[in-house]
């Protein structure tokens, strides 16, 4: 009976043996992300002292500039929204694990900052979430990089149409944080490495500010960087089919007042020149004004050239 036990106890040792043996080797990697995720939790700001704020340093990648609605002051471009903060639970000794010095892993393991486009109106980010990994060094500093196409609002001064110039901010800030909890930074220079022209806009600059705003709703201050897109109308296609045409229409309008008698001495050919013309002035004037925002701070030059005519 002993010997049977004994066997059998022997027996299962071995089995328990092979079963281990099967499996395969625990890496240094895993080995790492065991030992960071055990205690970690993604929904508190990972600050060794809370009384000090996470730095979070922003550097977003200019893509293009899809498009610009004059008409309900917005603009769309595509950018990589880069940011960069320490983590204070996420850094290791590269010595201990086989001298790994950066970990990848999915955002949605970890805490991130809830920075956002305040002026925004739309945003729609290009890569699926589950493919959104962060870049994790080993002395805790952490690079998130999203692809994203971004509507914002621009207030648009078209006095100068269609030789105008844009100035359209992109202010960035935390949402929740304020300015005791998150400090924000940016880089001196913007990411222009990825830049594409625009066919209707020349670039001129993108360049951040940053600013501390006080709300005096909860008596707190929160870091804002703004970045400013200043862009330039190309004007050759507004030339060539609003005011070629215009000076076309014009030119014949003012012939029109030495159209001929006919034989019983009226100007029949005048009146109807004149009221063409003024019709297709007309024409033109409202897709130009479509083109416009409804504004009453400023008409267009172009506008305001044509306004009398009409009249
Ligand atoms: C954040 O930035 C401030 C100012 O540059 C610096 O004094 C502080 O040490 C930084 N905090 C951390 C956690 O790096
Ligand atoms: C763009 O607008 C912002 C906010 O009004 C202003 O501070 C900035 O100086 C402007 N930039 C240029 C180049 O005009
Ligand atoms: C974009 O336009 C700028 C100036 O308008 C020019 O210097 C630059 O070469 C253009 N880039 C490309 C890729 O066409």
């Amino acid at each position: 009976m002993w010997l049977l036990t004994a066997t059998l106890g022997n027996f299962f040792l071995m089995l328990l043996q092979a079963g281990e043996a099967s499996k395969a080797p625990i890496t240094d990697q895993q080995r790492l992300v065991n030992t960071i995720f055990e205690n970690y939790d993604k929904a508190l700001r990972p600050v060794e002292n809370t009384m000090t704020a996470t730095n979070v340093t922003l550097n977003p990648g200019l893509f293009s500039i899809v498009d610009t609605d004059e008409a309900s002051e917005s603009i769309v471009i595509a950018q990589t929204f880069r940011m960069m903060w320490k983590d204070f639970f996420l850094s290791w000794n590269p010595n201990e694990y086989g001298g790994m010095k950066q970990l990848l892993i999915p955002l949605s393991l970890i805490w991130h900052p809830d920075i956002f486009v305040i002026n925004l109106i739309e945003i729609e980010i290009t890569l699926p979430e589950e493919k959104n990994y962060a870049s994790i060094n080993y002395d805790g500093s952490v690079l998130v990089t999203v692809p994203e196409i971004v509507t914002f609002h621009c207030k648009y001064h078209i006095n100068m149409f269609p030789f105008d110039v844009q100035n359209c901010t992109m202010r960035f800030t935390s949402w929740m944080y304020t300015a005791e909890q998150m400090d924000l930074f940016h880089l001196t220079q913007t990411d222009l490495d990825m830049y594409t022209n625009s066919t209707e806009w020349d670039f001129i600059s993108f360049l951040p500010r940053k600013e501390k705003v006080f709300h005096g709703v909860t008596e707190n201050s929160w870091v804002y960087i703004n970045y400013d897109l200043i862009i330039q109308r190309k004007p050759t296609y507004y030339l060539l089919t609003f005011v070629l045409p215009c000076v076309i229409i014009t030119t014949i309008s003012i012939i029109g007042i030495f159209a001929p008698f006919n034989d019983s001495g009226d100007r029949e050919e005048k009146v109807t020149m004149g009221l063409t013309t003024m019709l297709t002035m007309a024409v033109i004037f409202t897709v130009i004004t479509d083109q416009m925002p409804k504004t009453s701070e400023g008409m267009p030059l172009l506008g305001n050239e044509k306004r009398p005519e009409i009249k």
